[in-house]
């Protein structure tokens, strides 16, 4: 049996690029296998969070994730900090772990920079709390990205190390699980620039907020260049944005981008746009119409989180009451 473990960090601004390269497959996968989404809180504050922005964003994501179609009584939706086993977990790897693994991890070098004196250790230890997210329910499959491919393996080796250690098969060593239809959305002022929520221009991206005529606009503003779209995917070479956009709508109706191409290929961009924005607002209208009755309703996604924890907490107890054994804690 498959159990699937994705973490994703609470931030503001949920856009298309998180919709499509995140969202969209994790809705797809509650259907085949047993799922938990954690919003990952502990980790946030690993660099400084605002204590209201942290609570404020965390509620966001969850509206986002629920609006997206996560059903959260069929997974597990939580965030972090409500369930103690992470860190208690994460304590154990930090002793299991070596100076030198986390040494080598690039997103530490990238996030530290010159730095590395004056970041928190929290940023140090940062893979040793993700190890302890995924096997403190056993997960078996990881959904990650590129980036967070060297922070699995160090997952894998930590479970590795532990089960050796105390010479007990108490790990699985986790599996990351590479959607082949993955879609990198790009800035729409860029087509090289991934669009990101930091990005200073609102009209880089298309936010899982913006309504029908914000969306429109953006998608009518978006860069181009000056020949209509080409009718095979080799003519998308050298033309970022042309690939951008063929690249968004083919996501958006579920289409491969031969299929996107063989059905828009050689229109100009302005009639192609009018077709991408229909498909974009189709799409993200619904979303946005229960993002915005989730916001008005906090309570409510305070309780289903609540309820969350509940469930996440319950799978996680029995790992803790093993790995405490198997460690040689007295619990009297
Ligand atoms: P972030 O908000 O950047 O931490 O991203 C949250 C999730 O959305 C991660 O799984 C990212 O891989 C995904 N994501 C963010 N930006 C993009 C983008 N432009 N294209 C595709 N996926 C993205
Ligand atoms: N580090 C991941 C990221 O920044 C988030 C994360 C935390 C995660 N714990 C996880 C992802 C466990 C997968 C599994 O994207």
């Amino acid at each position: 049996m498959k159990r699937i473990f994705s973490g994703i960090q609470p931030s503001g601004n949920l856009h298309l690029g998180n919709y499509l390269g995140a969202m969209k497959n994790w809705v797809a996968l509650q259907h085949e296998y047993e799922c938990i989404f954690c919003m990952v809180d502990m980790h946030a504050i690993t660099v400084w969070q605002d204590p209201a922005e942290l609570r404020a964003t965390t509620r966001e994501l969850a509206a986002g994730m629920i609006a997206a179609g996560i059903d959260p009584a069929k997974n597990v939706l939580f965030n972090q900090s409500q369930v103690a086993a992470h860190a208690e977990l994460a304590w154990v790897f930090n002793c299991v772990a070596r100076m030198g693994w986390l040494n080598r991890m690039t997103q530490f070098k990238e996030k530290a920079g010159k730095n590395r004196e004056n970041v928190s250790v929290g940023l140090f230890a940062y893979p040793c709390l993700m190890a302890a997210d995924i096997l403190a329910y056993k997960a078996t499959h990881v959904p990650v990205g590129e980036d967070q491919k060297q922070h699995l393996e160090l997952t894998r080796d930590v479970a590795q190390k532990f089960n050796t250690d105390f010479g007990r098969e108490v790990f699985p060593l986790p599996e990351p699980l590479i959607f082949g239809t993955a879609t990198r959305v790009m800035s729409l002022r860029d087509g090289e620039k991934k669009m990101s929520k930091s990005d200073p221009s609102d009209y880089s991206r298309i936010n899982m907020t913006d309504d029908a005529d914000t969306i429109a606009l953006k998608i009518r503003k978006a860069k181009t260049d000056p020949n209509p779209l080409p009718e095979t995917t080799e003519g998308l070479v050298g033309r970022p944005e042309a690939a951008n956009l063929l690249g968004i709508y083919a996501a958006l109706l579920d289409k491969t981008l031969d299929q996107a191409i063989a059905d828009v290929g050689g229109l100009p961009f302005a009639d192609f746009k009018g077709k991408l924005a229909d498909a974009a607002v189709a799409k993200l209208g619904p979303i946005n119409a229960e993002m915005t009755r989730l916001r008005n309703d906090p309570a409510y996604v305070d309780g289903l989180l609540r309820e969350g924890g509940a469930k996440a907490a319950a799978l996680a107890k029995p790992v803790m009451d093993e790995v405490y054994e198997v460690v040689g804690f007295l619990r009297p």
